[in-house]
């Protein structure tokens, strides 16, 4: 297969970490014969200090044209402390995700065997914790009416949802259900919002369309309490943005490290694949950051052109990396000196020779 591949690598250890993913996906293609063609684009902060905008228009045309996107990580401390900055990193990732209108928001969270004792969690709460998070990622508060008033006093942000919006992600979400456990869990705050009382409503018009597939409702500070109490409970999680980027971040305690989820963003045209971390600006360039979200990343990026065995390659290979504790430091394993590169570099020599290799 050809695939000609926008590459994001953004801010902090975004170069860094999404380089493991270009380079498991360049042994993917040798490996199994693949034309993967990848063309770099600037995005957020680095975007900003080279040409003043978070997502420069060469960036999103580079896009539309790719036939898909792996995207590094956003973010730099420096705008945290100025409230008052108009632009900010994290607008390059927002609006390339409004304007190639990625609304589904995939994220796995599957607990490693061999990581179990590396999370906070008690060990027989989280084995074989296995759910997905169909985040909604194009509407919500993240993208409604911003007001501030003119004094200054008083801000705003506002949370609507359309039907549509609700059906199209709830129709992917029921029928991702169906190819796994049947249980759709809709996370929302009825209790007190309108747009979560729609979602509610359009879910419980759709359950019919789908009668092998259970469908129940929590409230969000319920689902926060149960997604670490109980996580073995779930299977398909979906939720509107804001919920759905919180419960995502807290369900990286299950796995032990944030650095160990990916995500896939897909919308009706276009599919962007990226970590579900941050920039992680204090790390950059130290040779520490987790790659395996980025790898994973990648992976999930070939299942989406059903290049199946391809996936299931990269992710044995990240499995024997947890195995043989060939880990970056923040899963705290054996070796305290495996660098970023070095753990690539294992998957690379995994997919090249899966028999064979060994740390060397
Ligand atoms: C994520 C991130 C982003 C979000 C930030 C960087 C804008 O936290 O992808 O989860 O909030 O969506």
């Amino acid at each position: 297969m050809k695939l000609h591949i926008a590459v994001l690598p953004g801010d902090g250890i975004g170069p860094e970490v999404i380089a493991q993913g270009v380079k498991a996906l360049k042994a993917i293609a040798m490996e199994f014969g693949h034309v993967f063609t990848f063309e770099y684009g600037l995005v957020g902060g680095t975007a900003i200090d080279a040409v003043g905008n978070p997502l420069p228009e060469s960036t999103l045309e580079l896009c539309k044209k790719a036939d898909t996107i792996l995207f590094g990580a956003i973010g730099d401390p420096k705008y945290n402390m100025d409230p008052d900055s108009k632009i900010r990193p994290e607008q390059g990732l927002l609006n390339l995700r409004k304007s190639l209108d990625l609304f589904a928001n995939i994220r796995p969270v599957i607990a490693y065997e061999d990581l179990l004792n590396k999370s906070s969690l008690k060990k027989k709460f989280i084995k074989d914790a296995d759910f997905v998070i169909y985040r909604e990622l194009t509407g919500g508060i993240y993208f409604g009416d911003k007001i501030i008033s003119e004094d200054g006093n008083y801000a705003s942000d506002s949370c609507g949802y359309h039907r549509f919006e609700i059906e199209r992600i709830a129709h992917l979400a029921f029928k991702a259900a169906q190819s796994r456990k049947h249980k759709l869990t809709l996370v929302d705050k009825a209790n007190v919002l309108e747009s979560s009382r729609l979602w509610r409503k359009v879910l419980m018009e759709l359950a019919p369309q789908y009668p092998d597939v259970n469908l129940d409702f929590l409230f969000i500070d319920n689902a926060a309490k149960q997604l670490v109490m109980n996580p073995k409970q779930f299977d398909v999680i979906l939720t509107e943005n804001m919920f759905g980027d919180i419960l995502s971040e807290e369900a990286s305690v299950i796995v032990g490290s944030v650095g160990l989820l990916a995500s896939a963003s897909i919308g009706p045209k276009y599919a962007m694949f990226e970590p579900i971390h941050g920039a992680y600006s204090k790390a950059t360039d130290k040779g520490i950051a987790n790659p395996i979200a980025s790898i994973l990343s990648a992976a999930m990026l070939l299942d989406h052109f059903a290049l199946f065995e391809e996936a299931a390659l990269i992710r044995k290979a990240i499995d024997k990396s947890i195995k043989l504790h060939i880990t970056t430091p923040d899963l705290n394993m054996k070796y305290d000196n495996i660098s970023t590169s070095k753990v690539g570099d294992f998957i690379e020599d995994f997919i090249n020779n899966p028999e064979e290799t060994n740390l060397n």
